[in-house]
């Protein structure tokens, strides 16, 4: 099936509204998931893998598919989430599995995230609490916390090589577009992205959910991105995020082709 059917045109300050609402700390998730993964919580552990792995679909402007990213929503219906990502996907539940077969999510979510939420299902849809916000950490510190999210969120698209897919997700490796403009790069993390898009001569056109990430956990995860797969280095703090959530999104849509000369 033609998955980009599922995308859905969506305005981009709705999304600014409710990133706002939601600011979580899923980067708690990087300090302690062995010792909690029997007895996961959505805001630590859960809502994570469906930022990374669900979102596409399943996000704030579908209208035919729920939305994972709310918690009631997802506390509900976690019954069928359980019977779709593990029954199903086992061959005991003759509904579709979840992630649908063969999208680049079903082949990213692993059987760990697949137990983590089947358990958290098992022990009753806890919501937990949002961890609050550490102390200012150091780059050193930041590029680890980056990384958990990075694989738990972004690799299911953007590739755990950072290469991206042709004609579907950019690379963020030695991406032109990410280290030509940091503030950008943040602004996009915080709001989400749709339209057409250059990277590194390449054009893209689709959309990147926003994601319910605090200040703390956009800093990290850009600043592993940053540190890797060949980019310019640069370092992001909770601060310029915070700075940056306040204005509004930057218009989606092809760039300037100066930017490229
Ligand atoms: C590529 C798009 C896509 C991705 C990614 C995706 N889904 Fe779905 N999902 C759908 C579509 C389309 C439907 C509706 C068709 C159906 O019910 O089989 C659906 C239906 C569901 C349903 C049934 C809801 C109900 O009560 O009828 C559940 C549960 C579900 N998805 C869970 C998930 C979870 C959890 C993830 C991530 C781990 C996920 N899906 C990832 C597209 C997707
Ligand atoms: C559901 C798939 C998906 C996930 C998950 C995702 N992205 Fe994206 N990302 C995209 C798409 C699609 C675009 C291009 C959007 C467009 O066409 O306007 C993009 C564009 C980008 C860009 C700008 C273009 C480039 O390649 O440099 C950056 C930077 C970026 N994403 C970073 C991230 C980070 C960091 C994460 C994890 C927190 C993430 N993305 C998670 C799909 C995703």
């Amino acid at each position: 099936m033609n998955n980009s059917k599922l995308l859905k045109p969506r305005p981009l300050w709705s999304a600014a509204l409710a990133a706002g609402g939601l600011i979580l700390g899923a980067g708690a998730l990087a300090q302690d998931a062995s010792a909690t993964n029997a007895a996961p919580t959505y805001l630590r552990d859960v809502l994570p893998i469906f930022m990374g792995k669900c979102s596409r679909c399943h996000n704030e402007q579908s209208r035919f598919v729920y939305n994972w990213l709310d918690y009631r929503t997802a506390f509900t219906d976690r019954g069928e989430i359980r019977r779709r990502i593990w029954d199903s996907w086992k061959g005991t539940y003759f509904k579709e599995s979840m992630p649908i077969a063969n999208s680049p999510e079903s082949l990213a979510l692993t059987e760990a995230e697949r137990l983590t939420i089947r358990n958290w299902v098992a022990g009753g849809g806890v919501r937990g609490v949002a961890p609050p916000p550490g102390a200012d950490k150091s780059k050193a510190q930041k590029i680890p916390l980056g990384k958990q999210l990075f694989t738990s969120i972004c690799s299911a698209c953007h590739q755990p090589t950072g290469q991206g897919l042709p004609n579907m997700f950019p690379p963020l490796a030695g991406s032109d577009y990410l280290n030509a403009d940091k503030k950008r790069a943040i602004k996009l993390v915080i709001n989400g992205r749709q339209g057409e898009v250059l990277v590194n001569g390449q054009k893209f056109n689709n959309t990147m959910p926003a994601f319910p990430l605090s200040d703390d956990d956009i800093a990290n995860v850009l600043t592993f991105v940053y540190n890797s797969f060949g980019n310019s280095g640069l370092e992001v703090t909770p601060d310029e995020v915070k700075t940056l959530r306040a204005e509004p999104p930057d218009p989606s849509g092809p760039p300037a082709p100066s930017q490229y000369e």
